[in-house]
């Protein structure tokens, strides 16, 4: 692809090429972090003004900071370059003395898509909370699992429990504060923190139609990240207390991620926050009717609960006799005859018995329509 680009062409809803240019009408459907910035993010981008963010000395990245502590109800945040890395570092301010665990979820984007890294870097023990389908953990195990003896040398200390919200591998669900407010009033009791993986936790405000410190209220600290659903190209935010974030600065550096003129991605990230927030609902309402029309293709072969829907994403499974996920994803990414056959339809497979889409700013309404002509022509072939 040319690396020249139009105004007209960046502003199209989707990477995707015209008919004119010959190639495939591709819907992207795998992730939300296959979003490309906006025009207007990229003319933030050019215009930011900068300094040396490791001498705290970008106005474009304090003013994000500034905006994002309020926004999310915390008295500070920091800037970082990936979700992982924010996670890590929550992590590592919370668990900064030997022999400290993490309650997670087993399902978690922490215990399965990070490596270990709260182990492997943070030294912290983790200890598995298995996640129900609703994305929460049950209560009664989390309770169970907390170290309540710490005069017994057998046993590390509980210093914090992590909670995802919006949840990824159960597909966007939507955590809400009720649930929270009981993790807190355990947090209370036992003396622990508690972490939100807020990766998609504007998702979770749009979803509830609340601000998004209501969701933060009853955490020590949390990620958020301004790429995804939001188009920022690169960045997450961490935030809590004053005192957190100082610590937090210092494991940023540990990790080599501390930036230097990092305004060029700080200014996209304030777009990201105040104006591609707002459009959240959007992709939401999207992914419900996507949801709702594959339910009709039911006698066709598909399986789905459409009440599991909470947010962008929707997961769904092939009924018996209709084959493998990986054919059917290949052939709706195959240009084949009938309708909508030419639409290049990307999916992913969560490994889990089930595909998933999910919906971002590049996936417009009438997308809906071509994806879900497409699926219906691939059914009828299998
Ligand atoms: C729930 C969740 N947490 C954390 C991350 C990690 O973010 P990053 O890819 O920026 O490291 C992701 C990425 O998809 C995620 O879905």
């Amino acid at each position: 692809m040319s690396q020249k680009r139009t105004l007209e062409e960046s502003e199209l809803p989707s990477s995707k090429k015209t008919k004119d240019s010959g190639e495939p009408y591709v819907i992207e459907l795998r992730s939300d972090t296959l979003t490309k910035p906006t025009e207007e993010m990229r003319r933030a981008m050019f215009e930011a003004e900068l300094g040396d963010d490791v001498y705290g000395e970008d106005p474009t990245v304090n003013s994000l900071q500034e905006k994002a502590a309020a926004m999310f109800g915390k008295e500070a945040a920091l800037l970082v370059p990936s979700g992982t890395m924010g996670n890590l570092i929550c992590l590592m301010v919370h668990g900064n003395s030997r022999g400290s665990e993490a309650l997670v979820g087993d399902q978690s984007h922490i215990v399965i898509y990070e490596q270990g890294g709260i182990s492997q870097i943070a030294g912290i023990h983790s200890r598995q909370v298995t996640n129900r389908s609703d994305g929460t953990l049950d209560l009664d195990e989390l309770e169970s699992k907390i170290r309540k003896d710490h005069s017994d040398p057998h046993y590390p200390i509980t210093r914090v429990v992590c909670l995802e919200n919006t949840h990824n591998v159960m597909g966007g669900r939507v955590i809400h504060p009720e649930y929270m407010e009981k993790v807190h009033q355990l947090a209370v009791k036992y003396k622990f923190k508690i972490h939100i993986d807020g990766a998609r936790i504007l998702n979770a405000a749009a979803a509830l139609n609340l601000p998004p410190s209501e969701l933060l209220k009853y955490a020590d600290s949390a990620s958020a990240c301004l790429s995804k659903g939001l188009a920022n190209p690169i960045g997450s935010i961490i935030l809590g207390s004053k005192e957190f974030i100082t610590q937090a600065l210092w494991m940023r550096k540990l990790l080599g991620g501390g930036m230097r003129q990092a305004g060029i991605i700080a200014a996209p990230g304030i777009i990201a926050l105040e104006k591609m927030s707002k459009r959240l609902h959007v992709d939401h309402e999207n992914a419900r009717r996507f949801a709702e029309k594959l339910a009709e293709l039911q006698p066709l072969g598909i399986n789905i609960d459409i009440s599991r829907v909470d947010s962008n994403m929707v997961m769904f499974s092939l009924l018996p006799g209709k084959g493998t996920r990986e054919k059917f994803l290949e052939l709706l990414s195959t240009p084949m005859e009938g309708p909508g056959g030419n639409y290049e339809v990307r999916m992913f497979d969560s490994g889990k018995d089930e595909v998933r889409a999910v919906f971002h700013y590049q996936v417009t309404a009438d997308d809906v329509d071509r994806a879900i002509q497409k699926i219906e022509t691939v059914l009828q072939t299998l």
